[in-house]
């Protein structure tokens, strides 16, 4: 298992360079303009990163400690992004994350691999304000393998 994290890890971007060329205006749309107090949830390798500008303060939170590293590096010179290697739905990150302070959590390509989505979307709704949004870009649940195995990383 620790070989195919680390393996996913290392390749995940250079995978993703295809497909990352037709999500770049949608990422650019949902993220681009944020402002205030973000949660960036499962950051994997930090593609999310170059998107936020200096007026989004970043809480990112990424279980893999391989993909963390990556988006560790991504991180050279944004003082607004702080990281985590924590799962959403670890507890300890209630004590970093203040009940209804958030103005957007953003989930990108990430529900479909979190063990308890149910469970994250229940988090959401009491870290964000009254007044904050979800940002979902999702595809579909696999149901079977090989494309399953590659969502549960
Ligand atoms: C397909 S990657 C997406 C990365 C990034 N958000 C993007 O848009 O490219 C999914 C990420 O979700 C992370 N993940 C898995 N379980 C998680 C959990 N319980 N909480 C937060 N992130 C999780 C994985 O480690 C992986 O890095």
């Amino acid at each position: 298992m620790k070989f195919y994290k680390k393996l996913f890890a290392s390749k995940y971007d250079s995978f993703m360079t295809g497909i990352e060329k037709s999500l770049h205006s949608i990422r650019t749309e949902l993220i681009g303009d944020l402002k205030g107090e973000i949660l960036d949830v499962g950051s994997g390798t930090g593609v999310n990163f170059e998107y936020y500008s200096m007026k989004a303060q970043v809480i990112a939170v990424e279980p893999s400690a391989y993909m963390l590293l990556k988006a560790k590096a991504k991180m050279e010179g944004k003082d607004n992004i702080t990281a985590y290697n924590l799962g959403v739905t670890d507890e300890a990150l209630t004590e970093i994350i203040p009940k209804h302070s958030l103005d957007y959590v953003v989930c990108t390509l990430v529900l479909c691999t979190i063990p308890d989505p149910q469970l994250a979307l229940k988090k959401f709704k009491q870290w964000l304000k009254p007044t904050g949004k979800l940002i979902i870009l999702e595809h579909i649940h696999a149901e079977s393998n090989p494309n399953r195995m590659l969502q549960y990383n």
